[in-house]
């Protein structure tokens, strides 16, 4: 058996999912929502090291988001802009190193500034690798990588990783916030053997705790990556 929780640290991916349902549900704008989760967001930051994360993921901002009504897009587009302004100083102070993944030439221009500066900024952080996904879309990243003609697994894995950052390893346990239970176009190639956690809570209150326990629950279950339970492989091999 292969525990859920490995040496080099983990890749958590999440989906932060609920932000419009918690401001409706308080009688506020869906930004009131964004705004809220972009704190949820700091504090998960500052959480994960001393759970054993070394790379998160988080979907900001999906290919699809754009079909949403104009304000709201250009709210979250400012929210992004504006978090990575304020929060890179402290990135730099916990060692984060941030990476934004997704097409980045349909963003607004001081937002793709934005996101250079952070990633130039950040760029030695070694306590945390943070992807931002924003404008991302996992099928239009295996388009793009299919389309330099991969021969196997690991020359489409290498295009993948050449669109962003920093290599990082498969993804080891995908959170999605928020009640749904679906994968929404998010990092289909690297999830294919993530343990996936669904969560009701709505990602403005999503924090360390919730965070802990869903790291608790990964590090229950066994992941076998196709094989066998480590103690039921070894029987059937002396047989
Ligand atoms: C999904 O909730 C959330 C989004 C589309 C945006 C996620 C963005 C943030 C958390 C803001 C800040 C991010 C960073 C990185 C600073 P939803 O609006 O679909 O919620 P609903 O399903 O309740 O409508």
């Amino acid at each position: 058996m292969q525990s859920g929780l490995s040496g080099g640290g983990l890749h958590v991916a999440i989906i932060m999912d609920g932000n419009g349902r918690w401001a409706e549900a308080r009688g506020k704008p869906r930004t009131a929502g964004h705004l809220a989760g972009a704190s949820a967001v700091r504090r998960v930051i500052e959480a994960a090291p001393a759970l054993g994360i070394r790379v998160l993921t988080l979907y900001a901002f999906s290919s699809d988001n754009w079909k949403r009504p104009r304000p709201e897009v250009s709210a979250l587009m400012r929210l992004l802009e504006r978090y990575l302004r304020t929060e890179t100083a402290s990135c730099v102070e916990q060692g984060v190193r941030i990476d934004v993944i997704g097409r980045r030439d349909r963003l607004p221009q001081r937002a793709q500034r934005a996101i250079a500066d952070a990633e130039h900024t950040t760029a030695a952080g070694t306590t945390l690798q943070l992807r931002l996904a924003i404008d991302y879309s996992s099928r239009d990243e295996l388009v793009r990588a299919a389309a330099h003609g991969p021969q196997s697994r690991d020359e489409l894995a290498y295009w993948l990783q050449s669109f962003a950052g920093q290599p990082v390893p498969d993804v080891d346990l995908v959170i999605r916030t928020g009640g749904e239970q679906r994968l929404s176009d998010f990092l289909l190639w690297e999830s294919a053997y993530a343990e996936l956690y669904f969560t009701p809570v709505a990602w403005p209150d999503f924090g360390r705790d919730a965070l802990a326990e869903a790291v608790a629950e990964f590090a229950r279950r066994q992941r076998r990556f196709g094989g066998l339970a480590h103690a039921v492989q070894s029987a059937a091999v002396a047989s």
